[in-house]
């Protein structure tokens, strides 16, 4: 395997495996459209690896996608469009690119003569709804997302579908049954779904990472939709309280970008995660509120979160990941601390201009407008 074709990889993600591809002697294609709202500039990013090949197109576009699959030995899809919120009222737009760019992606693999060998989609901690659950009852649980009543009345903890009896949050599984509560998560199910059955039917090894929170340098601290981390360190640079909705309690499992690029260097190189899907987490839970509180101390701010007591329609309560796949399969181990990352993405930063503008506020309007946000 030498050539390896990544889709989106102008991207944060897809950028950093670029790298950690380009420095293990791949060949290396990106192919990406530089979507304007992740790449305001129009231009290729600063960090983009000289050493890759780089091809502005869209993955919908046969003409540019099918040449370059043609080329590869392995092909890592990563190029989507990634916002929850955004995707409920850009419906169109989000099955367009996520699930019909997969579907094309997955018909040059069957209908033209190609020596592809390995591929990589990239799914989401979104395909499960809420996280795994413990229920003294009746053991292992995993509840629906909670109904707006529920939020409005500011009862944020889940409750087991069987009894009502209060749940204790734990790891979650592979195999945990899945529930999209969003059209993004839909669209990440779909592509998962879809390249998995086309690997297994046509022998092509293919693996899907579910990906948690993943955080570090490149992550997009001025795109509202990017993640919570990178959205409260673009509010604390700005002097601005860190948002927290719920009352903040919310489990979440941060992985460092680095520890993730480890992983997908596994899935490509090893096979024993082929025809999977694989959470890439750390392994460690945190509550969204010590993560303010980590950020806040990193930066040498005391600025205090605004707890809301509000919740948003579409929000889970409590995922944090169960690594052991990953781990009996490729052999993963984490090795990133949350201190380390986080102070490496603070560096970032704040040396990176521009990188900080805060669009948080004009991000939940639009949510608001929309009728996104559950007000009690
Ligand atoms: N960041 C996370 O924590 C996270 C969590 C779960 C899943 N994911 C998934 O991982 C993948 C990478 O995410 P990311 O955080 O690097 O996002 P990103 O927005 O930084 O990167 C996506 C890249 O895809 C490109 N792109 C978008 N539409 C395209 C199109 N039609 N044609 C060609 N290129 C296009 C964009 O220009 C961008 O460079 C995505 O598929 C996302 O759904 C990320
Ligand atoms: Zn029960």
């Amino acid at each position: 395997m030498r050539t390896i074709l990544v889709t989106g990889g102008a991207g944060y993600i897809g950028s950093h495996l670029v790298d950690a591809l380009v420095a293990r002697a791949y060949r290396v294609t990106v192919l990406d459209n530089l979507e304007p709202q992740v790449h305001r500039s129009g231009a290729w990013p600063s960090y983009a690896n000289p050493r890759a090949a780089y091809v502005r197109g869209d993955v919908r576009d046969r003409s540019v996608l099918e040449p370059l699959v043609l080329a590869a030995d392995a092909v890592v899809h990563f190029a989507a469009a990634v916002s929850v919120g955004q995707s409920m009222y850009q419906i169109d737009r989000y099955v367009d690119v996520n699930t019909r760019g997969t579907a094309l992606l997955l018909d040059i693999l069957v209908n033209a003569k190609h020596r592809v060998q390995k591929v990589l989609v990239a799914s989401s901690i979104g395909v499960y709804g809420e996280g795994a659950y413990r229920c003294e009852a009746h053991g292992v649980v995993a509840p629906p997302i909670r109904p707006e009543a529920q939020l409005a009345a500011r009862d944020w903890e889940q409750r087991c579908p069987v009894c009502r009896a209060g749940v204790v949050s734990i790891a979650t599984p592979e195999d945990k049954p899945l529930y999209r509560d969003n059209i993004y998560s839909m669209t990440k199910y779909h592509q998962e779904e879809m390249v998995l059955l086309i690997g297994k039917t046509y022998g092509i090894p293919a693996v899907a990472p579910r990906f948690f929170n993943v955080y570090g340098p490149r992550q997009s601290l001025s795109n509202p939709y990017a993640g919570v981390a990178a959205i409260w360190l673009s509010r604390l640079l700005n002097g601005r309280q860190p948002v927290v909705f719920e009352d903040g309690g919310q489990l979440r499992d941060f992985v460092s970008i680095h520890d993730a690029v480890d992983c997908l260097v596994l899935m490509l190189e090893k096979s024993g995660a082929d025809f999977l899907p694989v959470n890439v987490g750390s392994g460690e839970t945190v509550t969204i509120l010590e993560i303010a509180r980590l950020l806040n101390r990193l930066l040498g701010t005391d600025i205090e979160p605004l707890v809301t007591q509000t919740g948003r329609r579409f929000d889970i309560r409590h995922n944090t990941a169960d690594i052991s796949r990953a781990v009996a399969t490729l052999g993963f181990r984490p090795k990133v601390s949350l201190e380390k990352g986080f102070a490496e993405l603070i560096e970032w930063a704040r040396t990176t201009p521009d990188v900080a503008v805060d669009f948080f506020d004009r991000a939940l309007d639009e949510l608001s407008e929309k009728g996104l946000l559950v007000r009690s």
